[in-house]
């Protein structure tokens, strides 16, 4: 295993985000290293099914896509950053077409192959591109086999980003990230690496919730080590819930594409009638956010444990043509599509907010920078429209590696670093406290800060992670960490990031719902949180 000590440009994260920005920047970079805390496809990427958004057919226009990005996010998207990410996309899909990603082409009426569009919640317009059902899955094979050939990036697996190194941190005259302190999980050894530039890469937190549609690596680790280094964050309270992951003990929210909506299929009672017309003239391809209440809404009325989706209306063929993933996934746990309606719940699935950037991805932190769902742009507003992620992870990926490129000379390697101190610490002897804080954290999360808060709930949420927060600090300065141990740290103080931000909104907006201000307020802003060490030096 290669021992990396310094590096030009180090890139936590092997999603979307981290490969696109590797291999754009790996053109004229010889040295340029990438972490991934598991193995390089796990990662919420990977999951992706429906596809990414971009103005792509003669039918649509850019304005479309604008128009219906600012409507899905309920009065808070920043219209500039919309509108340069949506110019940006029809050439970052040309990219990803000459990196080779196969996305699904069928034969227009003369004949000729073109891609096809398929279509999702709050899109006025077919304009997702897709591979097949598995859209995350051909592009990460595709960027990963690139970079695993690129004689300029290195690859360490298996490797968690602990914290960030600034010169503030370390009391010098400059504040720039200088590196981070990396925990080698094949050996158990803690290395600094300095890095003239930092990038998280580091994709969302949907394991602060009990069900989520999240792999089990999206613990809010960016978010919070760019807090810790003096990063603003902001709208952290607007955490989407996809309305449909499959209901089963054994499926672990397996999602069923918002896109199955788009060809057809039909939200359902437990007495097989319809009801989303009843919450939105949109019906099931309303944005996201009232989909998910909707049926939040339903299963409590009812006292049922789901609703169903219902594609029987379809060939077996068009079925497994359009989503060969869903259909036999659902299969191995006995349900087939074509026959009768399947179980579905919603289930914790993106993280809105993030760590302000600007439109090159750079923080509040000289030499840091924060790409993809880590990161917030002002893009999502209040609630992410679908397949506009993964377009977001393209576009910043670009601008971040232009402007990266336009410094690189100037900025020299950063000064030695400090080792890692393990002096004062033990081995854990009771490591239940770490998993026994993993589950009432998500649980409470579930319980308190889900589709539907109130003011009470939100006070209940913050005692209890005051509380985890306090043990957690106690137990990691006492001793040795561990991939657990730095998940949870990191997953306790993004929880308190959502509760405080969720309890100063009051008002309902997008995604964030409380019964104590059910309307929305006349003034539009966003919550953004300051942590103590940039107040003290501002
Ligand atoms: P990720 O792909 O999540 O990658 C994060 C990386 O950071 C991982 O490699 C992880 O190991 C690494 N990492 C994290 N912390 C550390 C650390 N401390 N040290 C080292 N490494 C670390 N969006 C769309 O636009 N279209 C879709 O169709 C779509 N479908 C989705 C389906 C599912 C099931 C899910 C979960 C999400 C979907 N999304 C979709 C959202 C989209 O997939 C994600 O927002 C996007 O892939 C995020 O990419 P990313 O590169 O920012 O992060
Ligand atoms: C889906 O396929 O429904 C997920 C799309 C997204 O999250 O953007």
């Amino acid at each position: 295993m290669t021992h990396i000590t310094e590096t030009d440009v180090l890139i936590i994260g092997s999603g979307a985000a981290g490969l696109s920005l590797a291999l754009e920047l790996a053109e004229h970079v010889d040295n340029i290293t990438i972490l991934s805390k598991a193995a390089l496809e796990t990662c919420n990427t990977q999951y992706a099914q429906g596809g990414i958004s971009a103005v792509l057919s003669g039918d649509d226009s850019l304005a479309s896509h604008v128009e219906d990005t600012l409507n899905a996010g309920a009065g808070l998207c920043d219209a500039e950053i919309v509108k340069f990410t949506v110019e940006q996309g029809p050439e970052r899909i040309a990219w990803l077409i000459e990196q080779g990603v196969p996305f699904t082409q069928v034969n227009d009426s003369e004949g000729k192959p073109i891609y096809h569009l398929t279509k999702e919640g709050g899109h006025s317009h077919r304009r997702v591109i897709h591979a097949e059902d598995a859209t995350g899955r051909a592009i990460l094979s595709t960027l990963s086999d690139k970079v695993k050939r690129s004689p300029n990036i290195h690859l360490l697996e298996h490797h968690i980003a602990v914290d960030l190194i600034t010169g503030t941190k370390l009391g010098l005259s400059t504040s720039r990230c200088l590196g981070m302190y990396v925990l080698n999980l094949n050996t158990g050894e803690v290395n600094a690496i300095q890095a003239r530039f930092v990038i998280l890469a580091t994709g969302g937190a949907g394991k602060a919730y009990l069900y989520t549609s999240n792999p089990d690596v999206a613990t809010g680790d960016g978010i919070a080590m760019a807090w810790r280094a003096g990063c603003r964050v902001a709208n952290m309270e607007f955490i989407q819930f996809h309305p449909t992951c499959l209901y089963h003990p054994d499926a672990k929210s397996f999602l069923i594409s918002e896109a199955v909506r788009g060809e057809g299929g039909r939200l359902l009672l437990p007495d097989g009638s319809p009801f989303m017309n009843q919450f939105d003239p949109r019906a099931e391809l309303a944005p996201r956010d009232i989909v998910a209440r909707a049926i939040d809404h339903e299963m409590k009325r009812l006292g049922c444990e789901s609703v169903f989706l219902d594609m029987s209306h379809k060939s077996h063929d068009f079925i497994i043509q359009h989503f060969p993933n869903i259909y036999f996934h659902c299969m191995e746990f006995g349900f087939n599509m074509g026959d009768k309606p399947i179980p579905v719940v919603p289930a914790a699935h993106y993280t809105c907010g993030g760590v302000i950037t600007d439109r090159n991805g750079q923080t509040d932190v000289e030499g840091l920078y924060a790409i993809g769902e880590v990161a917030f742009t002002g893009l999502h507003g209040a609630n992410r429209m679908a397949s506009n992620s993964l377009l977001e992870c393209l576009v910043f990926a670009h601008t971040a590696s232009r402007d990266i490129l336009a410094q690189l000379k100037e900025i020299p390697p950063p000064p030695a670093l400090p080792a890692w101190d393990e002096s004062r610490v033990t081995d854990s002897d009771e490591e239940v406290v770490v998993s026994h804080n993993w589950e009432e954290l998500r649980r409470f999360m579930w319980d308190y800060v889900g589709i539907v808060r109130s003011t009470k709930r939100l006070q209940r949420a913050q005692h209890r992670v005051d509380l985890l927060k306090s043990e957690m600090s106690e137990y990691y300065s006492n001793f040795r960490i561990t991939n657990d141990l730095i998940e949870l740290r990191n997953l306790t103080l993004v929880a308190d990031l959502i509760i405080r931000s969720a309890k100063i909104r009051r008002e309902s907006r997008g995604l964030h719902y409380t019964l104590d201000y059910p309307k929305l307020d006349s003034i539009v802003q966003n919550t953004i949180l300051v942590p103590e060490i940039k107040k003290e030096n501002l």
